[in-house]
């Protein structure tokens, strides 16, 4: 199949990884993709990836299969709608159920409608009405900016001040989304959507803060494991049953079908689970842990999805094997990033070198190339090194092998990703 993979990041890397990995030869494009994805020996073409009419062109000019839209900036910006109209098969959600993850407030209504559960949540425009709510609700605070805020609108505090502070930085933005806090282990559950039925990936757990121990501010992700062995044997036909379903199906009775991947990120309390949010693409890192332990050939439910076809196919299988990914970040994230120095012990192909590595390979975020070959950090993640393994002990072992065979000046690494299941 000729295949356009939309997006720059490490999620897509992950992405065209399992799709090259399939026994089917697909060709695969990734645009813009990054240094990583084109040392792989993929075309990573410049293109506006978030502006819908440049990439109908693209798409049409090159004649692509199926489109697979990575990251939430091009599904908000509509990019799927124009390709959808002409016919193209694209796994990606359009604008309007793209929502579902650009707008907290809609997420609200439609868990509301399906009867999905979740926190109690209020919506507040002012300060003054804001700290009413924060009083009733009590601490810790959660206080989310509605939109889409790159990682920056969720705030969760025991601190009264900083819960007001960030309700008159976003006040003004639009509405502001004041939550009940929700305590437990979280848990990132993808399913694919083909806008009436769903079909579940295996559960991941992701490392949102930047320090040891969940300390510190929140960030796009420092790491994941897959599978969680610590859930009920049940959760999965359980989260599609109350979560999963409900949400496509109402999305569906609204007019707006969802296809694409219907991430679901919960928690589980000890009064249940219950839903925290909704993304519409895949969890970045997640992805990078749950694909590869795919042993059905993900090509196959893109595309069905895209085709409304999910039905036809049972259930998606995985390995017994672990996969545990740990990022690598420049100095300053999730704050102000010091970015343009070298990463050392890659090699020209974008990975470790050595064959004590052969369970371990890269995923680039925020890379390149410069003259003289070097390979340089340009963002705040800079890349996953995901290891497989038999157990977590071993998958972890070797994922941080990973990690310390490489050095990067200011580079920061959780030390502690899967050791709980290790
Ligand atoms: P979100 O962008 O909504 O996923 O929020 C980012 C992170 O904030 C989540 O992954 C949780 O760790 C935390 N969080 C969000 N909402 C809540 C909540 N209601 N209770 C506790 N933690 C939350
Ligand atoms: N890992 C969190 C996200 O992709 O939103």
């Amino acid at each position: 199949m000729k295949i356009l993979v939309l997006g720059p990041g490490a999620r897509e890397h992950a992405i065209v990884k399992a799709l090259l990995s399939e026994t089917e030869q697909h060709e695969v494009v990734c645009a813009p993709g990054n240094a990583g994805i084109a040392a792989a020996g993929v075309e990573t073409p410049a293109l506006a990836y978030t502006d819908p009419a440049a990439v109908l062109d693209f798409v049409r000019e090159r004649g692509f299969e199926l489109v697979v839209i990575g990251p939430e900036a091009p599904l908000v910006a509509g990019v799927a709608d124009p390709l959808r109209e002409a016919g193209v098969p694209v796994f990606g959600p359009n604008q309007a159920a793209a929502a579902l993850e650009g707008s907290k407030a809609f997420a609200k209504r439609i868990m509301a409608e399906a009867n999905v559960p979740t926190g109690r949540a209020s919506r507040v425009t002012d300060v003054e009405a804001g700290a009413r709510v924060l009083n009733e609700f009590g601490a810790p605070y959660v206080v989310k900016a509605d939109g889409l805020a790159a990682g920056k609108g969720v705030l969760v505090t025991e601190d009264r001040a900083a819960a007001l502070d960030h309700i008159a930085t976003w006040a003004p933005h639009g509405e502001v989304l004041i939550e009940e806090f929700l305590d437990g282990q979280e848990v990132s559950l993808f399913f694919f959507a083909d806008g009436h039925n769903v079909r579940p990936l295996s559960p991941a757990q992701d490392y949102k803060r930047i320090f040891d121990g969940d300390e510190g501010p929140n960030t796009g992700g420092m790491g994941a494991y897959s599978p969680l062995p610590w859930v009920a044997d049940d959760f999965v036909q359980q989260i599609t049953d109350t979560v999963a379903l409900p949400t496509v199906r109402q999305l569906e009775t609204e007019g707006t079908p969802f296809v694409g991947l219907l991430y679901c990120g919960l928690i589980v309390t000890a009064a249940g689970v219950r839903v925290i949010e909704f993304n519409a693409r895949f969890g970045d890192p997640e992805t990078q842990v749950v694909l590869p332990r795919m042993t059905s050939a993900l090509s196959e439910y893109l595309l069905a999805s895209a085709e409304g076809r999910l039905a036809e196919l049972p259930d998606p299988s995985f390995s017994n094997d672990v996969a545990v990914v740990v990022v690598l970040a420049s100095e300053g994230y999730p704050g102000d990033v010091t970015t343009g120095r070298p990463v050392i012990g890659i090699s020209d192909n974008g990975e470790l070198s050595g064959a004590e590595f052969a369970q371990t390979h890269l995923v680039h975020a925020a890379t390149t190339r410069d003259e003289s070959g070097r390979w340089i950090a340009t963002g705040g993640r800079v890349l996953g090194v995901v290891a497989r393994g038999e157990s977590f002990a071993v998958a972890r072992e070797r994922a941080y092998a990973g990690i310390d065979s490489l050095s990067l000046e200011g580079g920061q690494h959780r030390t502690d990703i899967a050791k709980r299941v290790a």
